[in-house]
């Protein structure tokens, strides 16, 4: 018996042995070692890549303009708000009259922020002394002192409010604006309503956004596969983009079209005369869109004019079957690499439905652009081909913004220190 249970216990443990010798000697010759400790950092990794982003020969970070600091909306009658945004920090705020002023945040008496002050009338408290500030910068009460001193006055900012939009005019060689945006009548006498918006923050140069509608190439390769589908079935459905043409407005009555061909869209109106009433700040992309379905079927046809006015404003008009819709984009530069990009979008009562499934589309293909800015570096002098020739005459066009004085990526990042 006992003879027995050694026998059985020995070939129990050969076949073991064996088994283990058979499983090493395969993980020995089949199996590769991979051993990662601590993070993975790989490419969808956004600190990462943000950390280890060649930024490339870069333009100033502050072009010269007119930028969106606020909704209408958020600035109540008697309210203020801190906003931080060009290198600057804004003390925004609306006098119990109504009317929007804003002024450096950091007030001259001891540094307190005016942006978590009182807004008293037409002046703002500093939250510190109780200084009070009118809206052209000067001092008006001490509490606590007979007489203010001449030199007391803060920095003011120029503002201007339209289309429900607040904006701030900065300029790095302190020049007053020679153009302003103007009310969309639509919008400003409120014939169409306000449908919805969308908000994002991109890593990348302010130029880079606006870029986008002189490439017209790109149009196709990022915004053709349909939505959700991706490239899956590109034979069942695809976003067509047709017509494209951007062109520069030189002055009132000249203006610079490229590429060309025979100068009118479908709708008839001639492209020469559409930008005879604009000026050099001014920019405009025309293109159509169409869904088509089963390379047979056209869909959501949209005939699309963007108006880029000046460095950081957009005014979209979509013109459909249906009627016509407005998209306002704002480009601001909160830091010298970090944009904070809106899209309001404004549409008749009765196209509001249309509109809102318009703007959910418009979110989702601009999130395909965040992905390409956000991970791209800036090309100072890039490969183009002849048919890129916009790009290179978008380039041009925008250096009307940038001054001897404007802020590079360096001296900006270097005010930011403390
Ligand atoms: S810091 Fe503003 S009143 Fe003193
Ligand atoms: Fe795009």
């Amino acid at each position: 018996m006992l003879e027995w249970w050694i026998q059985n216990t020995l070939t129990a443990l050969l076949v073991l042995i064996f088994t283990i010798i058979i499983i090493l000697v395969y993980f020995a010759l089949f199996v590769n070692i991979n051993w990662v400790k601590g993070r993975k950092f790989q490419t969808g990794d956004k600190d990462f890549i943000l950390r280890n982003k060649k930024r490339g020969n870069l333009p100033p970070v502050f072009p010269n303009g007119w930028y969106a600091v606020s909704e209408s909306s958020e600035l109540k009658k008697g309210q203020v708000k801190h906003v931080i945004a060009l290198g600057e920090n804004f003390a925004i705020f609306r006098t119990v009259s109504g009317i929007v002023k804003i002024l450096d945040a950091y007030c001259p008496h001891l540094g307190a922020n005016l942006g978590q002050g009182l807004v008293k009338g037409e002046c703002l408290e500093c939250p510190f002394h109780h200084w009070l500030f009118r809206g052209d910068g000067y001092c008006e009460n001490i509490p606590y002192s007979e007489k203010v001193p001449v030199n007391a006055k803060t920095r003011t900012w120029e503002s201007c409010e339209v289309n429900n939009l607040i904006f701030v005019w900065y300029h790095a060689e302190s020049e007053e604006p020679n153009w302003r945006p103007q009310a969309v009548p639509k919008i400003s006498n409120g014939t169409w309503r306000y449908q919805g918006k969308n908000e994002f923050y991109v890593n990348s140069h302010i130029q880079d956004i606006p870029e986008n509608g002189a490439d017209v190439a790109h149009l196709n390769t990022v915004h053709g596969p349909a939505m959700f589908l991706n490239n899956i079935f590109p034979g069942l459905m695809r976003h067509s983009w047709s017509d494209a043409k951007w062109m520069a407005c030189k002055n009132d009555s000249e203006i610079q079209e490229i590429p060309q061909t025979d100068g009118t869209v479908s709708n008839g109106i001639n492209r020469k005369k559409s930008c005879e009433t604009m000026q050099k700040h001014k920019a405009i992309l025309h293109l159509k869109h169409s869904l088509i379905l089963l390379e047979k079927f056209k869909l959501l046809e949209l005939s699309v004019k963007a108006v880029q006015i000046g460095p950081g404003y957009v005014e979209l008009q979509l013109d459909s079957f249906w009627g016509s819709m407005y998209i306002l984009q704002t480009v601001t530069p909160v830091e010298p690499m970090l944009q904070r990009i809106t899209h309001h979008m404004y549409s008749s009562r009765s196209l509001g439905p249309y509109a809102k499934i318009v703007i959910i589309g418009e979110t989702l293909m601009f999130q395909r652009d965040i992905e390409i800015w956000n991970n791209k570096t800036f090309t100072k002098t890039p490969l183009l081909v002849k048919q890129d020739r916009a790009i290179t005459e978008f380039r041009k066009w925008y250096s009307q913004f940038y001054s001897d004085n404007s802020p590079t990526f360096q001296t900006a990042s270097k005010s930011l220190d403390w």
